[in-house]
Formats: C-alpha cells, structure tokens, sequence
C-alpha cells in the first residue's frame, strides 16, 4: 500500500486526488489543506467546488482510501507521496508585483514538510511553478540535514475546469520530470506505475525536471494565444463585415491549425492563463529576454482590449451612458460547468458598467451571490492572496441584484449581456426576454450563443462577437 497525502484541497488537489484514489484502491490517499472550511466541505455531500463527475468519484472512494484532513503534519509524515497542489497566484507587491509567482503558499509547505518529516519521500510538483523551482525546493527540503532524502519530480496537472473528470481519466498526456540520476529515475518510475494502472504507457511522458516545468508554463501560453488570436481577428471581422465564426471554421479546417479553442469570446478568464502567462513574461525578463518577453505579453494585451472593447460597446451602443439603466449579465463563472468566477470577464464588464451607475441583475446557474458580491468588491490579482474580504460599498450593493431565473434577471432590462458560454442560454424564449424588457432592447452576446437573425427578427438590437454589426451600432462607434 502507497501512503499518498496531497497539500492542497483545491480544484486540482480534489479532483486528482479523488481520480488517483478510484484507480488505485490499495493506495491511501490524504488530501489535508490549511482551510478548515474547505476541508469540512469536502467531506459534506455538497462539495466546495462543482465539477461534473466529481461527485460520484468521491462517493465511491471517501473513507474507503479518499481521506480529507486538517491534520497536516501527521499525514505528511505518514506519506511516501507528497503532492504540492497549493495556489501560486501573482504578486500583487514588491519585487516582480503583477508579474511573478507568488510562492508564499509553496514555500510555506515545503519547508512544513522538511521540518516534519522522518522518512523518505518523493515531493511531486502538481501547481504550476516558475521553471526551476524544482531547484528550490530542493535546498528548502534539505536544509535540515536530517538524513531523510527527498526526490522532487514535476507533474504538472492538465485538467480544464469544467471537464476536469474526463481530462482526469482520459488524459491526452501526463508528464513526468525527474532528475536523471538512478534516484530521480526511479522516482519517476514510482509515479509512472500509479498513472499505468489507468492511462496508456505511451501517454505518460517524460522528461527533465525544467522540461517538464517550462511545458506547462509554455501549454497554457500556447492555449491562451489561439483565443486572442481570435480575438484580435473579431474585432478585425467587426470592422470589415467578416464573421468571426466562419473565419474560425475555415482556417480550422486546416490540419496545422485545427479547429478547437477558436471560439471568439469576450476574453479569456480562470485561474491559470494570465497568471501563468505573467509569470512566463517575468521569467523572460529575469533571463535578459525582452523580445520574448513583449511577445506574450501581446496575449494578455489583446485580451484586456477584448473585453474593454466588449464594454465599451455596450455602453456607446445605448447612446453613451448606462447610468441608471437596468443591464441584465447572464453569466459570472469564467466559462461553463464550472461555479470557479476567478479573472471572469463577468467581472470586469459588472466593474465597468457599475463605474458608470448602471444596475445590474446577474444571474448565473451556480454562482452563489456571497460569491458575486466578493468578486465586484475585489481589486484585481487580489482574489488569490487571501486579502481580507471588503464588504461593497452601499451605493455599489444597491446597483446589484442576483437573480435565481434568468427571466427574472432580463425583465424590465434595457439590455442584456451574455458572458458565459452555459449551453441553457442557447435554448431561453428570447421572444420572452424581449416582451419584458425596455425599448429599444439590446443585446450584447461575447459568446456567440444566439443567432443574431433570429434575435433581429424578434426585433432586439444585437451586438454580437466578431459578426457583421448591426446599422445601429455602425452609427455609434465603440471606442475601445
Ligand atoms: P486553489 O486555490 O483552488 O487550491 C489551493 C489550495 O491550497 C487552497 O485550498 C489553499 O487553502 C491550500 N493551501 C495553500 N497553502 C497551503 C499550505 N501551506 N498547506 C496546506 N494547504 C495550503 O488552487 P487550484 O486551482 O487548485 O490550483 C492549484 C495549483 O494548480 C496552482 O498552481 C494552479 O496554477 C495549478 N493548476 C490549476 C488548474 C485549474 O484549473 N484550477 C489547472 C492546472 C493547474
Ligand atoms: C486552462 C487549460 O485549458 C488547462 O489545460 C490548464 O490545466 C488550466 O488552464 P481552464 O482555465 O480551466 O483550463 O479552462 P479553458 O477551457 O482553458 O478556458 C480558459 C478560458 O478561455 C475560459 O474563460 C474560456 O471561456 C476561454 N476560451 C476558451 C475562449 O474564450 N475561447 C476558446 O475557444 C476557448
């Protein structure tokens, strides 16, 4: 039986975990996380984070060999395994703020686990680190000189939100890195053996320990520039009368570019892409790389434009001022089937259109408004810093209501905007919305949910992503 303790009860720490402990009975797998509350949800029936699948899962294996604690120390000393699965978000002061990693969290725990520990043990890198920390933990793990010896390998999780399940038991790949000495390998073979047992040998990878951590890094860069590149291509398809969609479908057809991850949106939002993107642009900077730095910089660039453009649109469409306007958002999470609303571009248009004395009604299927309420009151790169939570002010709460019912939401609506992709928003009665809202009723979809034909037939003015413009907003330039 192989002792597995996971630091980190989040959204890769529980669904991992839990797929590991489904594929490997005979292992003991403890996830232990300094959040109390966390913890007590995921041993509730009503789990901290909503993730289709997750459920089953951890039914199946909870108290049988899926065990989550509090108890940290005890469970790191037990562990042969150690999984880091703690966040790394971006400094938001000193040296490197907006950019950098912020390993505050990982250092903490590791230097938790070289005080606790008295046995040998493989350390796994599962959060997304800058490239070399591996380098790092290894002198923080060691500085005790105690004679315990500690093997550190990269693992970077792939999983999407939404998805992650399925990506967990069908991963495209998991990637190993590892030292290249006999120890370092036979670690990795460790690790390899728990993965063998549910995906396929070729797909499990590996490589260095730099590698393995620079992929993930430089996976998420590549992930996040096809959806600005799209994006930089609506706006181009806006001015033009091209559609973004159709653009989309024609260049994905070509093998060497592919057709997934070219939907045009909003912007791109979750916890990972700008981070990490940020992080690598420091990194590049920090290895006298300023070209390449500015190069991937350019993605998080054109994804502030993307939504500064969106509601920009939106407020210039409605004859320049929103104030005292009712605007229905439908939509918070940062994309569909998940609740997670971190960097959601929901939250940057509420922001913008708050700013400009607009009410707004939310409605979203499974963000909970204490949720809603702590992301309008947040500054940016603050969500994932533990920073104490500001209340609204009451001018800004009286601006806001959430809404269980997206008709609710709509009604009395001087427009409406469409920010997450949630497939039920493909099927409401839009003839419906319109008879309750104001005239003339606007509709500003970033997803491109709706067909924009159907919604001018019902006789709503439309703005949707990267689609040829109505004439209305041809007269009203949005200056982004
Ligand atoms: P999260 O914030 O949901 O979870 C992190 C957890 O770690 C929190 O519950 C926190 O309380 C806990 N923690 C922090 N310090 C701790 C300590 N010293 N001891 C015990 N627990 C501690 O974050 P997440 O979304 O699960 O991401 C974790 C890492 O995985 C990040 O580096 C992220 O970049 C990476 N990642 C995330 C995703 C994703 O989709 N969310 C996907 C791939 C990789
Ligand atoms: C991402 C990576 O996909 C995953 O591999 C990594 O482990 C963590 O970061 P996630 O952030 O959960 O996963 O979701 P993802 O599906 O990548 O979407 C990220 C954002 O991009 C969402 O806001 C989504 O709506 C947006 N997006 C995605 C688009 O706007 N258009 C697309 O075509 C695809």
């Amino acid at each position: 039986m192989v002792k597995i303790c996971c630091i980190g009860a989040g959204y890769v720490g529980g669904p991992t975990m839990a797929v590991i402990a489904l594929k490997c009975p005979e292992s003991e797998v403890v996830v232990v996380d300094i959040c109390a509350s966390r913890i007590d949800a995921w041993n509730r029936d009503k789990l901290p984070i909503y993730e289709p699948g997750l459920d089953d899962v951890v039914k199946a294996c909870r108290g049988r060999n899926l065990f989550f604690s509090t108890d940290i120390e005890k469970h790191v000393a037990d562990a042969e395994i150690l999984f880091l699965s703690v966040n790394t978000p971006t400094k938001t002061s000193g040296l490197g703020a907006g950019k950098a990693a912020d390993l505050t969290f990982w250092e903490k725990a590791a230097r938790m686990i070289a005080d606790v520990s008295n046995s040998d043990k493989i350390v796994v890198e599962k959060s997304t680190v800058p490239v070399k920390t591996a380098e790092a933990i290894e002198k923080i793990l060691n500085h005790n000189n105690n004679g315990v010896k500690y093997q550190v390998l990269s693992n970077p999780e792939f999983l999407s939100e939404g998805t992650a399940i399925e990506d967990l038991l069908y991963p495209e790949r998991v990637l190993i890195g590892g030292r290249e000495t006999p120890e370092g390998q036979k670690a990795v073979q460790t690790l390899k053996d728990i993965y063998a047992r549910w995906v396929p040998d070729d797909l499990i990878i590996t490589t260095n320990l730099w590698s393995a951590e620079l992929s993930k890094l430089a996976s998420n860069a590549f992930q996040a520039q096809r959806v600005s590149s799209i994006n930089a291509m609506s706006a181009l398809c806006e001015a033009t009368g091209a559609s973004v969609s159709e653009v989309a479908y024609a260049i994905g057809m070509d093998s060497r570019i592919g057709p997934k991850f070219l939907n045009s949106s909003v912007g791109f939002g979750g916890s990972c892409f700008q981070k990490d993107i940020l992080n690598l642009v420091y990194i590049c900077e920090c290895n006298g790389l300023p070209e390449v730095a500015n190069y991937w910089k350019q993605v998080i660039k054109i994804n502030d434009y993307q939504k500064r453009r969106f509601l920009n649109r939106v407020i210039s469409s409605m004859f320049n001022t929103v104030s005292g306007k009712k605007i229905a958002i439908l939509g918070f999470a940062f994309k569909k089937d998940t609740a997670d609303t971190r960097e959601s571009a929901s939250i940057f248009v509420s922001q913008g259109l708050l700013r400009e004395k607009a009410n707004i009604s939310i409605y979203d299927p499974k963000v909970t408004e204490d949720q809603i309420q702590y992301d309008l009151a947040t500054n940016k790169l603050d969500w994932d810093n533990q920073v104490p939570q500001q209340p609204m002010s009451p001018t800004a709460r009286k601006q806001v209501t959430v809404m269980w019912d997206p008709y609710e939401a709509t009604k009395g609506a001087h427009g409406v905007c469409i920010l997450t992709e949630w497939d039920e928003f493909k099927d409401l009665d839009y003839k419906k919305i319109y008879d309750g809202m104001q005239k003339p009723a606007f509709m500003f979809d970033g997803r491109n949910m709706v067909d924009p034909v159907k919604l001018r037939e019902i006789g709503f003015i439309v703005y949707s992503i990267g689609r040829p413009l109505d004439p209305w907003l041809l007269d009203m330039p949005a200056v982004a």
